[in-house]
């Protein structure tokens, strides 16, 4: 059966702004321009003004502008980083491609964000740069990461694959550490029509060593001054990026307007509902409640025709692929917690009210159902 409602919804968005892409799609296959060129360079520019920084270096994905950041960094063997756990795998993936070791620490109970304290009790001799993650578009406390990180000479690299146009403190997300990594996968608040990713910093040295390493180690066609990577960013998708960028201000006020929205609608319920700490303004990527009865809810949902999501049901520390790192049921407390719990409720910039009513109305009638099921 077709969900009625669907978590996002991108053929939506596709039919509002379809002039616009069509438009850049017909631009760059009739340049016969396909690799590099003017439409990359002319996107990397937009974007590092929209984060307020210097340079914004396009590469193949978000998994590949956290490795190839690392590698920029000199991050590599005998390394440790710090991360959280409650992310998607390539977080940690990029940590161990280089050869270091990710060191997973807890998330603070009311943003799911790396929890600072316990940042600072996890750091060794061989820690040499931490990566919080703006889970669901809410930027990490990067005023008390980033005062730690200085103490002990760390490399802050954020993680902003879900937090395009939020800010911290006023500043951008993709200006509030060394570096910032951003994944436009199709489905994120900037999503290109495939995979693709930036490196945004106002370090140019380090801009430079991503720009090297994503094409091949070369700066002209012959010579290779280094072992590099093929992780560039290609024209068709820059100009599909370009011709979105201008509409994210009014996308992400419309996730602002419909994630207050929830919290309103949702105050009588039974659900532990998002926060948003004072500082932060979260580009809403995702509205994620939590409830002991997660499964059953989602499964309620489903079956009256929405869709909802769980990000993410098994925190890394806990996944077969790091088994190698001894990690336990237990180690992480609130991050396990959150796992067994949360559920990301539909939430686009093109979900209509009807639409959201009607999934608060099941949510309600999921409570009423519970407490009929269970007197007393
Ligand atoms: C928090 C986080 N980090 C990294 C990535 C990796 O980005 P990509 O899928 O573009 O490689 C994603 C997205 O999938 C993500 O959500």
């Amino acid at each position: 059966m077709e969900l009625s409602i669907p978590l996002v919804d991108l053929k939506a968005q596709y039919r509002t702004i379809q002039p616009a892409i069509d438009e850049a799609i017909q631009r760059v296959l009739a340049s016969a321009n396909f690799i590099m060129g003017s439409e990359v360079a002319a996107f990397e520019e937009a974007f590092a003004r929209y984060c307020g920084a210097t340079h914004c270096v396009g590469v193949s994905s978000g998994t590949a502008a956290l490795e190839l950041t690392l590698r920029a960094y000199g991050i590599g063997p005998g390394d440790e980083v710090i991360t959280v756990a409650h992310t998607f795998i390539a977080t940690a993936e990029a940590i161990s491609a280089v050869g270091a070791r990710p060191v997973f620490v807890d998330i603070d109970p009311a943003t799911y964000t790396l929890d600072p304290d316990c940042l600072a009790a996890a750091i060794t001799p061989a820690t040499r740069a931490v990566i919080p993650v703006h889970i669901y578009g809410q930027p990490a406390d990067m005023t008390r990461i980033n005062a730690i990180a200085r103490e002990h000479h760390l490399v802050v690299i954020e993680d902003a694959a879900q937090a395009h146009g939020a800010t911290w403190a006023g500043t951008p997300a993709g200006h509030l550490g060394h570096a910032a990594c951003f994944s436009f996968y199709p489905g994120k608040n900037l999503g290109a029509y495939g995979d693709a990713g930036a490196v945004v910093t106002d370090d140019p040295a380090v801009a430079e060593a991503v720009r090297l390493l994503r094409n091949h180690g070369r700066h002209s066609k012959y010579i290779h001054e280094q072992k590099g990577f093929g992780h560039r960013l290609d024209a068709l998708q820059a100009a599909i990026l370009r011709a979105k960028l201008p509409y994210l201000d009014r996308w992400t006020a419309a996730r602002r307007r419909l994630a207050a929205r929830y919290t309103a609608l949702l105050a009588d319920s039974s659900l532990a509902l998002p926060a948003e700490a004072p500082d932060a303004a979260s580009a809403w990527h995702l509205y994620v409640v939590r409830s002991e009865q997660r499964d059953e809810l989602l499964a309620f949902l489903n079956a009256h025709g929405v869709a909802a999501g769980i990000h993410y049901p098994v925190p890394l520390h806990l996944q077969p692929a790091y088994a190698d790192l001894g990690y336990g049921p237990g180690d992480l407390p609130v991050t396990e917690a959150v796992a067994a719990t949360c559920l990301s409720l539909p939430l686009y910039p093109e979900l209509c009210d009807e639409q959201q009513d009607r999934v608060v109305e099941l949510l309600y009638a999921f409570e009423a159902e519970r407490e009929q099921g269970n007197p007393g």
